[in-house]
């Protein structure tokens, strides 16, 4: 098979964006723009990936990381010229070579499939993608001949008023012989408008050498947008936020308000999963079958179990695991792990602790550094000292102990397996097997002294 290559253009300055961070890195369903193309491309399968940075080139580089090599484009003079800065890679290579705009978040994989195969099997020495937009404002325009073949691309700002009414666009990818494209761009100039040395350029000059220009229309034309200012980074992450809404329910979730429920593009969610009103499902959360999640369930890379109801809850980096309940009102932190058939309820806080298998912790209490065994009952109230000013400690309970309400329990400290600790204690010396601990007061009551006391007052 022959050698397919990918370039990603992103070392344009994404001025409109007005942002520190570079376009290309603005996450769409909180995944990088330029991750959404790195994804699609692992897809189709590519045997090298070259990304063009320029501006921000190591916000860009650092990212991306070990997925793609990278050329510098020093001096920003378009997208022919940044496409011309991986010739010391590609240059007299045989092969094709995929090019696409790194501010194209909504491509998906069987389009640059469909691409690819239309361009192998059209025979043309370069196939475009181009979309037919309703509004094709900004974007270069297909100018199309007689017999309907491209002639050739023409810039928003370089067009005529009867070119501007062409509302078939130039999405930014293109599949083209890659000797060919090496060939093209030494003869692209910058006679045009913006003074820049113009990608699309190269399919009038293929055309003067004799060669043919195939090109493939997008279906769905909301794939061909590009991402230049915040406005349409909301309208992309709109479209995105829809399409993944709806590939879940295809697969099984009920999505009870999907115009009030937000799922970042790597989320997994099992069947028979519900998924209520005002939810936020984020990074690499992974969520079993039959569960109920929300109403205003906000989860950050939580893996839940089957089964499982989160409602009324923020939860971070933890697992809640089979038939276990949180919420109302619940705060998960990082690692923390609620193991089967646990109770988490209303205004709990659990932070790196392990909560045991059917253990409960059903209103108002702090659960910190801890690691709690199983069928543990912590009452109304209860709190792990886990902090003394200086340093965090760890509080240890077994398997069946009975934590009263309001209890303070000072780490580090271990509370033996079915040890009862009485309502009120502040316990700071451990707990031995079974045992009763008491640690407050014992209760006086003085007959008639509430009589004397008022009787004196008036
Ligand atoms: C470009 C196309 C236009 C197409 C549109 C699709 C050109 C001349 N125009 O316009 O036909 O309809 O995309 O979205 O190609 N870049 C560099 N180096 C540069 C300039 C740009 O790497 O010197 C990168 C940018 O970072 C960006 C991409 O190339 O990722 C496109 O550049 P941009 O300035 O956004 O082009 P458009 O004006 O949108
Ligand atoms: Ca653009």
């Amino acid at each position: 098979m022959k050698k397919r290559y990918a370039v990603i253009l992103a070392a344009g300055q994404g001025t409109r964006m007005k942002s520190g961070k570079h376009k290309v890195l603005h996450p769409v369903c909180g995944k990088p723009i330029i991750d959404h193309i790195l994804d699609a491309l692992d897809q189709i399968g590519v045997d090298e990936t070259i990304v063009v940075v320029g501006h921000r080139a190591e916000q860009v580089r650092s990212h991306v990381g070990e997925r793609a090599r990278f050329v510098e484009q020093k001096e920003l003079l378009g997208t022919a010229h940044a496409v011309m800065q991986t010739a010391s890679l590609l240059e007299g290579r045989d092969g094709t070579t995929l090019i696409l705009y790194g501010d194209h978040p909504l491509y998906t994989a069987a389009t640059f499939s469909r691409l690819v195969e239309r361009h192998r099997d059209s025979g043309a020495a370069a196939t475009l993608l181009t979309a037919v937009l309703s509004d094709p404002t900004g974007y270069g325009r297909v100018i199309r001949g007689e017999g309907d073949e491209v002639l050739r691309i023409v810039e928003h700002k370089d067009a005529s008023p009867e070119e501007l009414e062409v509302r078939e666009v130039f999405t930014g990818t293109i599949c083209i012989d890659n000797r060919r494209l090496f060939e093209a761009l030494t003869r692209v100039n910058n006679d045009n408008t913006q003074g820049e040395y113009y990608l699309p350029d190269v399919v009038p000059i293929l055309r003067q050498q004799g060669e043919r220009i195939a090109a493939e229309v997008v279906d769905d034309p909301e794939e061909a947008m590009g991402v230049n200012n915040r406005v349409q980074l909301a309208e992309a992450e709109a479209v995105m936020t829809r399409r993944l809404l709806r590939e879940h329910m295809l697969n099984g979730v009920t999505v009870i308000d999907p115009a009030n429920t937000y799922i970042e593009a790597d989320v997994v969610i099992g069947r028979d999963t519900v998924i209520y009103p005002g939810s936020y499902l984020k990074g690499g959360t992974v969520i079993g079958e039959g569960c109920t999640i929300g109403p205003q369930a906000d989860l950050t890379d939580v893996r839940v179990g089957d089964g499982a109801t989160i409602r009324y809850s923020v939860l971070q980096e933890c697992a809640v695991e089979e038939r276990s309940q949180v919420g109302p009102f619940a705060y998960i932190r990082p690692g923390s792990r609620l193991e089967a058939e646990t109770k988490v309820g209303c205004f709990v806080d659990i932070k790196n602790a392990r909560l045991g298998k059917g253990s409960k912790v059903s209103h108002l209490g702090y659960v910190g550094d801890a690691d709690v065994g199983e069928g543990v009952n912590i009452g109304c109230g209860a709190v792990t000292v886990n902090y003394d000013g200086v340093k965090k400690h760890r509080t240890v309970i077994g398997d069946g102990a009975f934590i009263g309400c309001n209890v303070n329990l000072v780490a580090p400290v271990t509370v033996e397996k079915g040890a009862y600790i009485a309502a009120g204690s502040t316990v700071t010396d451990d707990v031995p097997e079974e045992a009763l601990a008491i640690a407050r007061e014992r209760q006086v009551n003085k007959p008639g002294y509430a009589k004397r006391l008022k009787e004196k007052k008036s």
